[in-house]
């Protein structure tokens, strides 16, 4: 099984939606949970955007271990600055620096031409590397791109340090066979390719954004960009929990994640919340609808045997099959152990705040659902968030 590393971008391109914006503790209590989830690369920010912004990067370098922080910039000295100084606390990071290489852009965004864009990615590139190693490029509008410029640019950026090369589909516009075969060009074209991670970033204008990342990485991308539920400019990006289910089922791909995938729900539901964006009932893994069964035909079928209708098994993504119904009667056990089920591991100062407001939302509530529960731990935890000075 080949590795593909899970970039979620949640908190940087899926928090750029209008209505979206976290504060710094809410992106640092997302951060821990993303670190728990398995994610391999955790984009925090795009530090000059805001001081802010900055300050998140920060945050979540301090706060975080296991995942690679990443943070954005432009090809722009100042960016780039700006963005090393706000990973200077993290164990592990990556600059992700870039310039648009459509023809499109470069003539009507930059009113440029393709050697002084290319100039400027390598002495980005050049600047970054000499601050931090890990270095991602990103050719953005690589979807409408001009082959033969794109593989030069890609095969410029790496022989000058880039380690990581993101191909977005900017704007959604590819279907999957011509995105599956930009990659593949690349892989044919670019002769210094074998040194970098190649890397499908994929929007969903026609919601083909899961189709084409997988297309990326069945002709040879070994990092997928994503995030939770989908969320992104405009019509988002490629969702984390369905290429990692669509990677997980077809064990034919010769591809595996490291992500738990036990702890999709819960990741799922808890960005929902905090991000005040609703799932659509129907949305793929995440959906409330996505296991449940309606017709009689079908109801029975899954009856008999699950998998005549069902190609997940629910557990698998974290949804819990046998439940205790909690009520303003139940314990701390029950509650301890309902938070577990949900993937939350309580510590005991924790359960007993969590305990105290269980009851006042149980006395108050017959229906004491996952989401409340997830709510209320969310918000005890983004409210005791303390930023450790270092
Ligand atoms: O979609 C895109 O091109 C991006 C880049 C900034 C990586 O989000
Ligand atoms: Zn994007």
């Amino acid at each position: 099984m080949d590795k593909v590393y899970v970039f979620d971008t949640t908190l940087r391109d899926g928090e750029q939606v209008p209505g979206c914006q976290l504060n710094t503790a809410e992106k640092v209590v997302i951060a821990k949970e993303l670190e728990r989830l398995g994610v391999d690369i955790v984009e925090a920010g795009f530090p000059i955007s805001s001081p802010a912004d900055f300050m998140s990067v920060q945050e979540i370098s301090k706060a975080i271990t296991e995942p690679v922080i990443c943070a954005l910039s432009r090809s722009v000295r100042k960016d780039i600055e700006t963005a090393a100084e706000s990973l200077k606390y993290a164990k592990r990071k990556r600059i992700h620096t870039g310039i648009g290489v459509s023809d499109f852009h470069i003539q009507h965004k930059f009113r440029s031409t393709h050697d002084k864009i290319l100039e400027q990615a390598i002495e980005a590139v050049k600047f970054a590397k000499s601050l931090v190693e890990d270095i991602e490029f990103f050719c953005e509008d690589a979807g409408r791109a001009n082959l033969p410029f794109l593989a030069r640019m890609v095969e410029a950026v790496i022989a000058n340090g880039a380690t990581v090369i993101n191909i977005p589909d900017t704007t959604g516009y590819c279907l999957p066979q011509d995105y599956g075969g930009k990659i593949r060009y690349l892989f044919e074209n670019v002769k210094n390719i074998h040194k970098a991670i190649i890397s499908v970033h994929c929007h969903n204008d026609l919601g083909l954004a899961t189709a084409n990342a997988l297309s990326g990485l069945q002709n040879g991308a070994r990092q997928v960009e994503c995030t939770i539920n989908g969320i992104g400019e405009r019509a988002g990006n490629t969702s984390l929990e369905e290429v990692v289910m669509a990677i997980k089922t077809h064990q034919e791909l010769g591809l595996e994640t490291a992500i738990k995938t036990q702890r999709i729900s819960t990741m799922s539901k808890m960005v929902s919340s905090m991000m005040n964006m609703p799932i659509q009932a129907n949305k793929a893994i995440v959906g409330a609808n996505a296991f449940s069964h309606s017709s009689g035909i079908h109801q029975d079928g899954v009856l008999k045997k699950r998998e005549n209708y069902e190609i997940i098994d629910p557990v698998d993504v974290g949804i819990p099959n046998n439940k205790i119904v909690l009520t303003a009667r139940s314990g701390r056990a029950a509650l301890k152990h309902t938070f577990a089920t949900l993937g939350f591991d309580l510590s005991n100062d924790e359960l007993e705040i969590a305990y105290q407001q269980f009851l006042i939302i149980a006395d108050g509530n017959k229906n004491i659902t996952d989401q409340v529960l997830i709510d209320l731990i969310t918000n005890l935890r983004v409210n005791r968030e303390e930023f450790t000075k270092v």
